[in-house]
């Protein structure tokens, strides 16, 4: 059966994106589903191309259980052809991710907001932590786990999983 492809975007893919990826990979591998599924993650900037996440969101993981070792890429167009879901931490990147679709053209990625999947939405994007402290990237691990919760029973539901 055909793997569900999950790609996770933000701006820097250094904070949010690679948080969203490594929790949901994780929340996959608890409930065993982990040969179902392709994740990954990208940003809609290339301004930290190849770098890890960024050392703050890697403690906040760790201090969780959750390890974080991708490594930056830039969002491409082709990634709307490779992916079943592609799924925006703010609406500024769910706008850039549109913006890269050329007319006439038929894309099989469904285009979210992962925090349409938040059961408590007080706004409808995933904060921006890089310029902040630290209770920051604790607030995005908390958003993403609640997030991911959800949208990963969302998955089970669609596919029967
Ligand atoms: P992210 O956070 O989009 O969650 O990875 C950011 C990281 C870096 C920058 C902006 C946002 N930056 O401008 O360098």
């Amino acid at each position: 059966m055909e793997k569900i492809k999950v790609l996770f975007v933000c701006l820097g893919n250094i904070c949010r994106s690679p948080m969203a990826e490594g929790l949901f990979m994780h929340l996959v591998r608890e409930a065993g589903l982990e040969d179902r599924f392709e994740i990954d993650s990208a940003g809609t900037s290339g301004y930290h191309e190849g770098e890890l996440a960024d050392r703050r969101m890697r403690e906040t993981a760790t201090s969780h259980g959750v390890r974080l070792t991708s490594r930056s890429r830039m969002f491409l167009e082709q990634d709307l052809h490779d992916f079943h879901y592609v799924v925006a931490m703010d609406s500024s990147n769910q706008r850039n991710i549109l913006n890269l679709k050329k007319p006439g053209v038929d894309y099989p990625a469904s285009v979210l907001m992962m925090r349409g999947f938040d059961p408590q939405p007080d706004s409808p994007d995933v904060p921006d932590p890089y310029y902040g402290g630290r209770n920051g990237f604790e607030n995005v691990y908390d958003i993403l786990l609640r997030s991911n919760e959800r949208f990963l029973q969302h998955l089970r539901e669609t596919h029967g999983l």
